[in-house]
């Protein structure tokens, strides 16, 4: 399973990447938004910086909801730098400029994705990624690892192309599911990665480790 970060912040896709084990970069307005960056030129230093950071893709959002303005705003982001992927809302124009995409040679991915039928028209239509919202579906009471297993298996049995990306990762466990479920790449929050890390007994381990070191001196 790939590993992506989902932020636009650039301190904290540097600790991860130093890390080593980055895969990829996703943001949407929202993230782009929090870091304060505003207008064309800002906006597009922003992705070019992420880019020339991460060897990998990175997800940069289109902000139009209509055909034409998907497919004009596409093209400028893919133009950014080859490491864009362009991300594209699961609506009817969406799916439209996917397909069109798909067909001149730009990688996308799709986003909102909370349903296995949503997810089968973005394979249909030639999508790279296509991101269910694991979290905001649990937010909900309903199991959003259930639709990455879902979409997994719909994918395998069709042999469909198109990597589910698992996303709204809102803590460590939600990564070791979707990594249980089969996702091929899942974007999550710095402190979801680093929460990987922890473990009492490690803790405890290493302090009775170090302790005794020092009778080896
Ligand atoms: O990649 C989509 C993701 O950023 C949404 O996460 O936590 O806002 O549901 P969240």
């Amino acid at each position: 399973m790939k590993f992506f970060i989902d932020t636009a912040n650039l301190a904290q896709i540097k600790e991860a990447n130093d890390l080593g084990i980055l895969d990829g970069v996703t943001t949407n307005p929202t993230l782009m938004a929090k870091e304060g960056i505003k207008g064309y030129e800002a906006i597009t230093n922003h992705y070019k910086t992420i880019c020339e950071m991460v060897d990998g893709p990175v997800s940069a959002e289109v902000l139009g909801i209509e055909f034409e303005g998907i497919i004009e705003e596409g093209k400028k982001l893919a133009a950014i730098h080859k490491n864009i992927v362009v991300k594209v809302p699961m609506i009817k124009d969406g799916i439209k400029a996917i397909k069109w995409f798909t067909d001149n040679g730009i990688r996308t991915n799709c986003t909102l994705v909370f349903s296995a039928g949503q997810a089968i028209l973005a394979a249909k239509a030639g999508a790279t990624f296509v991101s269910p919202f694991i979290g905001r579906i649990d937010d909900g009471s309903w199991d959003g690892v259930q639709l990455v297993e879902q979409i997994v298996n719909i994918y395998n049995t069709q042999g469909f192309m198109t990597e589910v990306l698992a996303a709204s990762i809102r803590n460590p466990l939600h990564i070791v599911r979707c990594a249980e479920a089969g996702a091929d790449v899942c974007t999550c929050p710095l402190s979801s990665i680093l929460g990987l890390l922890k473990h009492p007994l490690t803790d405890l381990g290493l302090a009775q480790f170090l302790n005794d070191a020092k009778s080896m001196q």
